[in-house]
C-alpha cells in the first residue's frame, strides 16, 4: 500500500465546521475576534462537497488540494455549476505545501486528514500553516484523539496488518477488507484475553461489519495511523504559531455533556492545553474538531461578545423545533433554563423566521435565563440541525445566484441517483440536509409543477442513489402511493416554508 488509500474512493460528506460562518459563531462564543475570510483553503477535500458548497455559500475565494484524481474530478464538475471563486488542484499536502502562487488565507480547513496521513505530511500541513494563514487567521482541525481509541488500536493494527500480508498478492483492496475483518471476527470468537479486557472492541468490530466498505478502508486501513492526545497536537502546531481558540462543535454545551462537579474540576484547571487533555478524559473523546489562530489570541473588548451574540441572526431548519425531553432535562438540572423559560425561548425561535438571543432575551421575564443559558438551547438546537446562525442580508443577497445555480445541478443530479443529502443555503452560509424524497419534491417544484400530486410522479421515476452514497433517510420512502401523496401534501404545509426561508425552494 501506498502512503495513502487511493484504491478504492471516500465517501460524500458535507461539515458545517468547514464553512465561515460557523468559524465566526464558535470565536464569537469563546469571546475571540473573528477574521474576515477573504481566501479560504481546504486540505484533502475528498470528494469535495464541503469545499464546492462553503464557496457557493460563501464570497471567499476557495483554493483546494486532494490527491485522489477521482475524488478531484467529481469535485471540479460539480464546482463548475455554481460559478463561484473555487480552485481545485491534484496535489499532495507536501508539494502544495512548497507552491509559491498562493495567496495569504484566512482560514484553512483540514477534516478526516491528520490522523491517517504520514508524519512527513503532518509536517508539510504545519509547515503550509506557518507559510500560507496570516496572522489572526483560523485553522481547523479534526483528528483521531485519545483516550477514545486506546482500546481499539490494536483492533485496528491487526486489520492493518493482515491486509498488508493479504496484499502480496496483489488481492483487491476491498477483498482484503473483508478478509481482515472475517478473520478479526475468527480472532473474537476464540475469547482473547484483550476483548475480555476491552468489551468496545466487540461493539466496534459489530459496527465495521455493517459499515461501507470504502469508508471502512480509508478509517481503518490506512498505513499511518496516529489518533493523539491534545497536548501532542497543541505542541506540534505550536511551529505554525497556531493558539488553541476552542471547540468548532460548540453544539456539545458543557451544561450537557458534563457534570456539575467535573465542570468544577476543569474551571480550577489554569493551564488551557491540560484542560482541554483532561477534558478529553472526562468525555472519553476519540475524535477532535478545534479551531485555532494564527498568532497571540485576541479576545474580544469587554461587552462586544454579548453585544455580537445579541445580534447574531439564527434561523430554523425545522417547522417546529424542540430539544428532546432527555436533553432538557439534562439542561434544567445542570443549571440551564427552567421549563418555562425554555418554553418561551422555543416558542420565540417558532414565531420568527429569523430571530436573534436579543429577540429571545426580550420575550424572556427579567433575569429567567442568562445570555448564556439561551446561548446553550440555541447551540443544542443547532447540535440537532433544527437552528442554524445565518449570514448578514448583504452576504446572503451576494451569494444567492451561486448558491441556485448549485442547487439547481444537484437537484437534476437526483435522476441518474448522483444527488447528494443536502442543499446550500445562501441564509446559513452552509450547505443544509434535505432527505432524496424532499428533494424529488423539490426538483418538481424547480420544474414548474405546483400540485402534490405531480410530485409524487416524479418522486417515482427517481432511482435509488449510487451504491455507497446513501444518503441517511433515503430508505425512509412510503412505498405506498397513498402514504406518498400524503407525505408530499405536509410537505407542502410544513417543510416548503423552512426551505422557502432558507432560499433553497
Ligand atoms: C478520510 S478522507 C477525508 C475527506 C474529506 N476531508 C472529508 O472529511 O470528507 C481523506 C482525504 O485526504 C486525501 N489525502 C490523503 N493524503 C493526502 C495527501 N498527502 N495530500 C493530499 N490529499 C491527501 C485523500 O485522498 C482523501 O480524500
Amino acid at each position: 500500500m501506498g502512503d495513502y488509500i487511493t484504491e478504492l474512493t471516500y465517501l460524500h460528506g458535507y461539515f458545517p465546521e468547514l464553512s465561515p460562518v460557523r468559524m465566526k459563531l464558535a470565536l464569537l462564543k469563546a469571546g475571540l475576534h473573528a477574521p474576515e475570510v477573504t481566501n479560504a483553503c481546504e486540505l484533502g477535500f475528498g470528494y469535495g462537497d464541503s469545499i464546492v458548497v462553503n464557496a457557493a455559500t460563501s464570497s471567499a475565494a476557495w483554493y483546494g488540494i486532494d490527491l485522489n484524481p477521482e475524488h478531484v474530478a467529481w469535485a471540479r464538475n460539480l464546482a463548475r455549476s455554481s460559478g463561484a471563486s473555487i480552485r481545485l488542484y491534484e496535489d499532495s499536502i507536501v508539494d502544495f505545501a512548497n507552491r509559491d502562487d498562493l495567496p495569504e488565507f484566512d482560514f484553512i480547513v483540514l477534516h478526516g486528514v491528520w490522523s491517517w496521513v504520514s508524519p512527513e505530511s503532518r509536517r508539510a500541513v504545519v509547515d503550509f500553516v506557518r507559510k500560507r494563514l496570516r496572522v489572526g487567521g483560523v485553522f481547523y482541525i479534526s483528528y483521531n484523539t485519545q483516550p477514545g481509541w486506546a482500546p481499539l488500536t490494536p483492533l485496528r493494527e491487526l486489520l492493518t496488518e493482515h491486509a498488508e500480508r493479504a496484499g502480496k498478492n496483489g488481492t483487491p483492496l476491498r477483498d482484503r477488507v473483508d478478509a481482515a475483518i472475517a478473520f478479526a471476527d475468527r480472532l473474537l470468537e476464540s475469547d482473547p484475553a484483550y476483548a475480555a479486557d476491552n468489551p468496545g472492541v466487540a461493539v466496534r468490530l459489530a459496527q465495521i461489519r455493517k459499515q461501507n466498505r470504502n469508508y471502512v478502508a480509508h478509517e481503518y486501513f490506512n498505513r499511518h495511523f496516529s489518533p493523539m492526545h491534545f497536548s501532542e497536537v497543541a505542541s506540534l502546531l505550536a511551529a505554525a504559531d497556531l493558539t488553541y481558540a476552542g471547540p468548532a462543535n460548540v453544539g456539545n454545551v458543557d451544561a450537557v455533556t458534563l457534570t456539575r462537579s467535573q465542570r468544577a474540576l476543569l474551571e480550577s484547571i489554569e493551564d488551557s492545553t491540560f484542560r482541554e487533555f483532561v477534558r478529553d478524559l472526562l468525555v472519553d473523546r476519540s475524535l477532535r474538531r478545534d479551531y485555532w489562530v494564527k498568532g497571540p489570541i485576541a479576545p474580544l473588548p469587554h461587552g462586544d461578545r454579548s453585544k455580537l451574540l445579541r445580534g447574531t441572526p439564527f434561523v430554523a431548519l425545522t417547522p417546529n423545533p424542540a430539544l428532546h425531553p432527555r436533553l432538557r432535562a439534562a439542561l434544567a438540572l445542570n443549571g440551564g433554563p427552567g421549563p418555562e423559560a425554555y418554553r418561551r425561548i422555543v416558542e420565540t425561535i417558532e414565531r420568527h423566521a429569523l430571530t436573534s438571543l436579543e429577540a429571545i432575551e426580550a420575550a424572556l421575564h427579567p433575569l429567567e435565563a442568562s445570555l448564556d443559558q439561551i446561548l446553550d438551547v440555541v447551540l443544542l438546537l443547532g447540535r440537532e440541525e433544527q437552528l442554524a446562525p445565518a449570514q448578514a442580508d448583504n452576504d446572503i443577497v451576494a451569494v444567492r445566484g451561486q448558491t441556485q445555480a448549485l442547487n439547481a445541478q444537484l437537484l437534476s443530479r437526483l435522476r441518474s441517483g448522483n444527488g447528494l443529502d443536502y442543499l446550500a443555503s445562501p441564509v446559513t452560509g452552509t450547505g443544509v440536509r434535505v432527505p432524496v424524497l424532499h428533494q424529488s419534491f423539490l426538483l418538481a417544484l424547480h420544474l414548474g409543477e405546483s400540485r402534490p400530486e405531480a410530485w409524487v410522479k416524479l418522486a417515482g421515476t427517481i432511482p435509488p442513489p449510487q451504491p455507497g452514497n446513501e444518503p441517511p433517510g433515503s430508505a425512509d420512502r412510503p412505498g405506498d402511493p397513498t402514504q406518498l401523496l400524503e407525505r408530499a401534501r405536509r410537505f407542502a404545509e410544513d417543510e416548503l416554508p423552512v426551505f422557502r426561508r432558507l432560499a433553497i425552494a
